[in-house]
């Protein structure tokens, strides 16, 4: 059975947040839980969690599924996984990924080869590691003349020849169960930081006679972690080219990325265009055919084929098939807009559904409403759904005409086929069929402005 260790402990100094170090956002997501994702799809069935730093921030945000071992106070990597300890025991003969909360780049791939290669070489510690450029705070992994492993040099505590070394410690490995508990309980803190580090088990287990490896990554990426917000961008930047790519591979057309940010879990169909200045986050589904963008921000937005949102914002709301809504359109929560509806420009949706066909062109607020098919809504019609204590709905039948600057007050019930004249404010129901006008009757003066004189200079 693969298990995992994921430590979660540091406060991030460097961050300089009022959050655990891990809960800080890479793609508008805690690293936490970028790194718990590449651990269950890597196929770890049993997976504890060390937090220290603000601990109860960390547990609420875990799913409840995964354990946790609270560490305090936080006295190195080494330290994190002796508090973990019950969690070694238990998986004392299985393998155990440990990895840190602060790398969220680290993937389920990388992950299972290291695992291959960790099982093939009967190891009790592999470790990932990756030639990096920036050798700035790194553990540092030093070899003898014939590449084999010694040990791992923290940065901190190297000296200047150490701080050459341009492998990486990647900060996940692989331990054989038992192989852990015999270092965990071998691990001092006799170092510049006094701290427990856990890499110091690397040359415990070689100078136990123990087979250990590292694997190196192609990638050197996905090694990378980040202690401050610097990184924090760099990670930031990194994450979304690598998602921008894997749906252009798919066929999604991202003819300029400038300010193209999709987030993990988004779904993308082919022959999609994703235009600048658009960030697609959450559970978002975009089907195939569609345009989005430019300048269009979607919050678990679920959209069919063929649809087009342009300037709008998008949230927990479903757009079906062959609609287009925008400019400057805002879809609230709640909302369902049926096939090949027209929503113009300046129009709000909140929780309401809007049947099929329905065109709602210009300045119009439809909120708490359930609308029928081929409505037509008149520029400047407000569903008035709220009367300062409460929110009241308002059915509209389908074929309504629903005349400019219509304001109607809810709860009220448009029929079917019926029309309401320009500028009424409709209070009662209106049946089937029907005209309703409520507005005041015009009255024209005849020569009014020759009696009175209201201009200047009027003999
Ligand atoms: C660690 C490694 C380093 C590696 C680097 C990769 C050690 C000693 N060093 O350094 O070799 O190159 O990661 O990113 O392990 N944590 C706890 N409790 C603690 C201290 C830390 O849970 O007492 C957690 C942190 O929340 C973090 C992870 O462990 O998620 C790593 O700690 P951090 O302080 O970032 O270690 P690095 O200096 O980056
Ligand atoms: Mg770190």
């Amino acid at each position: 059975m693969k298990c995992a260790i994921i430590l979660a402990g540091g406060k991030g100094t460097r961050m300089k947040s009022e959050m655990p170090k891990v809960m800080c956002e890479v793609l508008f997501e805690p690293m936490i839980s970028h790194v718990v994702r590449a651990v269950k799809s890597a196929g770890c069935e049993d997976i504890c969690v060390v937090t220290g730093y603000k601990h109860e921030i960390v547990e609420n945000f875990l799913p409840k599924e995964i354990k946790t071992a609270y560490q305090n106070p936080q006295l190195g990597t080494g330290h994190a996984v002796m508090t973990a300890r019950n969690f070694v025991e238990e998986h004392k003969n299985d393998e155990i990924l440990i990895l840190n909360g602060d790398g969220p780049l680290m993937d389920a791939e990388t992950i299972n080869a290291a695992y291959g290669y960790h099982k093939a070489n009967k190891n009790a510690i592999t470790l990932i590691s990756a030639i990096v450029d920036d050798t700035n705070g790194i553990g540092h992994i030093k070899r003898d003349e014939n590449g084999n492993l010694l040990c791992i040099v923290e940065h901190k505590d190297a000296n200047e020849e150490e701080r050459k070394i341009n492998e990486s410690n990647a900060g996940t490995y692989w331990f054989n169960g038992n192989a852990l508990l015999y270092a965990l309980d071998r691990i001092t803190n006799n170092n510049v930081q006094n701290e427990y580090y856990l890499t110091d088990s690397l040359a415990i287990l070689i100078g136990k006679g123990e087979n250990a490896g590292a694997y190196v990554c192609e990638d050197n990426e996905v090694v990378l972690g980040a202690n401050d917000r610097k990184q924090l961008n760099i990670l930031n930047n990194i994450m979304r080219r690598k998602i921008n790519d894997f749906h252009m591979e798919n066929g999604v057309d991202i003819p300029c990325t400038d300010g193209v940010i999709i987030c993990t879990n988004v779904k993308i169909g082919a022959s999609t265009t994703i235009l600048p200045n658009t960030v697609i986050l959450g559970n978002t589904v975009i089907g195939s055919g569609c345009t989005i963008g430019p300048n269009t921000f979607i919050t678990n937005g679920k959209t069919g084929n063929h649809v087009k949102l342009d300037n709008v914002k998008l949230s927990d709301s479903e757009v079906q098939d062959g609609t287009d809504c925008g400019p400057f359109v805002q879809i609230r929560a709640g909302s369902k807009i049926c096939k090949n509806v027209h929503i113009g420009n300046f129009v709000e949706v909140k929780n309401s559904v809007v049947g099929e066909g329905t065109k709602c062109a210009h300045l119009t607020y439809i909120g708490d409403s359930d609308v029928g098919e081929s409505v037509n809504f008149g520029c400047g019609a407000v569903t008035v759904n709220y009367d300062g204590k409460n929110k009241h709905r308002c059915k509209i039948g389908s074929h309504a005409f629903i005349g400019c600057n219509t304001n109607l007050i809810a709860p009220v019930e448009i029929g079917d086929y019926a029309f309401t004249a320009a500028g009424s404010t409709i209070t009662d129901n209106v049946p089937e069929n029907a005209l309703s006008v409520a507005r005041a009757k015009q009255i024209n003066k005849a020569d009014w402005v020759l009696k009175k004189k209201p201009y200047k200079n009027m003999k």
